[in-house]
């Protein structure tokens, strides 16, 4: 019996372009306590950071799980274990993706419209799901990030490399900003 931990943990989101984004996730072995905590901090990392998905490559573990929600509510969490893609619709749209590990980029990436998938619930257990618009859209985002894969990958090279020049101009104003506060700060 997997019970809910009292305490759920805020865990750090990796950002592009850090490359352990590019690492290829593990099918989880077993869904045991150790994956129970982690989908709870994995939604808790979500809902704090505003996101409606996450895969836990973003937050460093590198085995085939993810949390969405994307209802209005934010109330109606849904987590995928070990999903597989078994259907793409024919039909595609252009829409706006961004992510929580490309902070304040967003631009068009071309998704199916639907997709199926098969995966095992917070409980272990085998389902399926018959996606479809923003669900689809995030389906495939997440299960890009457990490949490795980040939206931006499928921009022009032109504009990855402009996003890519700016998310280390960025890691490198902050890390100048830590090393000033420990600098700074009076030690005691
Ligand atoms: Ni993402």
């Amino acid at each position: 019996m997997l019970s809910f931990p009292l305490y759920t943990m805020i865990l750090p989101i990796l950002s592009f372009p850090d490359p352990r984004l590019n690492t290829v996730a593990k099918p989880v072995a077993e869904v045991d306590q150790r994956i129970a905590t982690l989908i709870a901090d994995m939604l808790e990392t979500m809902y704090e950071a505003k996101g409606i998905g996450l895969a836990a490559t973003q937050v460093n573990v590198h085995e085939r799980l993810v949390v969405i929600d994307v209802s209005d509510e934010r109330d109606q969490p849904l987590v995928l274990i070990n999903p597989e893609i078994t259907w793409y619709s024919p039909e595609k749209h252009i829409g706006e993706e961004g992510c929580l590990s490309v902070p304040e980029i967003y631009d068009k990436v071309e998704r199916a419209v639907a997709v199926k998938v098969t995966y095992l619930d917070a409980k272990g257990k085998p389902q399926q799901l018959e996606a479809e618009e923003m669900l689809a859209v995030c389906v495939q985002h997440e299960l890009d990030h457990l490949l490795g894969k980040v939206f931006v990958e499928y921009l022009s090279k032109l504009k990855f490399n402009r996003i890519k020049t700016k998310m280390l101009k960025i890691k490198r104003e902050d890390e100048k900003d830590a090393e000033y506060d420990k600098l700074s700060r009076p030690k005691m």
